[in-house]
């Protein structure tokens, strides 16, 4: 593979703009928005929440907020994706009341994944809250500012509650909060709009609540979890020179720490990484971490290149209790890896990986056997695509003009 492959703008920070829009008196516009399933999908949630959203060009979005008193966020769409829940707190805060079911998305935790940390925020700040039979009822007059501490890192919980707070009567403290750039960017939309945030990007945030919200214009970042993956692609294929523009690779550094370890031959520009063919990757033991420690979302893609690799490592997935599971099927593609409890495999490389049917439980996993499939003798066919275009836009296309031989066969969606 060889050629230049352009990063698209960050699933994770183009999805919390569409809650916020139900807080903003005012035209929202999204700029440099990846065309993905997930944005469809929340478009669609705002529609079905009585917004106007008007695509004016690919990748650009226009919402107009409307007046309403819709409260019941569609099952349908919350069961499809995680970011879902991001909703909750903005119709808290301006209806008074939400009911929705259990958000769906990657089954990454023990069994569904849990929103108790949004839960308790929503009660500290004043909501009613009734847990039904697998729904949820919340409720509250006016919320209120107060102090929230987190007991475990949660990025979309830290988001939740920093823009519901932004509408709630006073000041609220969130501590041990996650300190994501996609929170930076987030912080800083909302004060462009009228919000009193201070500290995003730190684990102390402070809210002063305000009246309203104005509208905007949201540019989103490029995606750091996408040039990442594109980077240990380039790494695994191991072939020729890839280069990936529009990015930041700053933002990356865990990564490159672990790159100077193994041995890639690589070079950083402000907003490009240029990856070129390495003599040797060696085996190195990787943890994922909160940012900015090294991303769980990353953490497929390099346990694919570890098959790749000279020798014995260790991966351990801290954050997910499920994310390690997809390594049974690079075992039946032939890797040499072994599972020693749901959160840590060991690894032994190189392996000679060879095409199989597959299919792929969630987004991270789903493009991590992509890479395998492109370094795998022989043809690989993965179903339930759905995951992968849930967060990786025309991907076919894209790793296609950097010569890679993959088709699209149709459209899979597995529940
Ligand atoms: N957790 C709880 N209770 C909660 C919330 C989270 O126990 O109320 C647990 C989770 O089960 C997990 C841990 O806390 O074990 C951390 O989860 P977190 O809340 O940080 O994850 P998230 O906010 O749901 C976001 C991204 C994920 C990314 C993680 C970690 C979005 C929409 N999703 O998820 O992205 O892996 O942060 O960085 O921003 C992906 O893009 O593939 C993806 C899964």
């Amino acid at each position: 593979m060889n050629g230049t492959i352009e990063v698209k703008g960050a699933k994770n920070a183009a999805l919390k703009i569409f809650p916020v829009a139900l807080m903003a008196q005012g035209k929202i516009k999204v700029i440099n928005l990846p065309e993905i399933e997930d944005v469809y999908r929340a478009e669609e949630m705002l529609e079905a929440l009585g917004h106007e959203v008007k695509r004016t060009k690919e990748g650009e979005t226009e919402i107009q907020y409307k007046s309403r008193k819709c409260i019941n966020l569609p099952a349908d769409l919350v069961k499809k994706f995680r970011a879902s829940v991001m909703f909750v707190g903005p119709l808290l805060a301006t209806c008074g009341e939400v009911y929705f079911p259990h958000p769906g998305g990657c089954v990454l935790g023990a069994g569904t994944r849990p929103i108790d940390m949004f839960l308790d925020g929503f009660k500290k700040m004043g909501a009613e809250v009734e847990v039904l039979e697998n729904s949820y009822r919340l409720t509250a007059k006016k919320l209120k500012g107060t102090n929230i501490f987190f007991p475990r890192i949660t990025v979309t919980g830290t988001e939740s509650l920093m823009m519901t707070a932004a509408l709630a009567e006073g000041r609220t403290i969130l501590k041990n909060c996650a300190m994501e750039p996609e929170i930076i960017a987030l912080a800083d939309f909302l004060n462009s709009i009228g919000a009193k945030i201070q500290g995003a990007g730190t684990a102390t945030i402070i809210i002063d609540g305000v009246e309203k919200l104005g509208g905007g214009e949201y540019k989103v970042m490029p995606d750091r979890i996408e040039a990442g993956t594109f980077a240990l692609m380039a790494a695994a294929s191991n072939s020729g020179e890839i280069t990936i523009s529009n990015c930041l690779p700053e933002q990356l550094e865990s990564l490159w720490s672990l790159f100077d370890k193994i041995g890639v031959n690589y070079k950083l520009g402000e907003t490009s990484i240029q990856i070129l063919p390495s003599k040797k990757i060696f085996a190195c033991d990787a943890t994922t971490h909160e940012y900015p420690g090294f991303a769980t979302d990353l953490q497929s893609p390099y346990t694919v290149l570890m098959t790749q690799a000279e020798g014995i490592s260790l991966v351990h997935e801290t954050i997910y209790d499920r994310r390690l599971l997809f390594t049974d099927m690079l075992a039946q593609m032939g890797a040499n890896i072994i599972m020693a409890d749901p959160h840590r495999v060991v690894i032994k490389g190189p392996a000679k990986l060879y095409g199989r049917t597959l299919a792929s439980p969630d987004l991270r996993a789903g493009i991590a056997l992509v890479i395998a499939a492109l370094i795998a003798e022989g043809k690989t066919e993965i179903g339930n695509i759905y995951q992968i275009e849930r967060g990786y836009e025309r991907i076919n296309e894209r790793l296609s003009a950097l010569g890679a031989d993959i088709k699209k066969v149709n459209d899979g969606y597995e529940d």
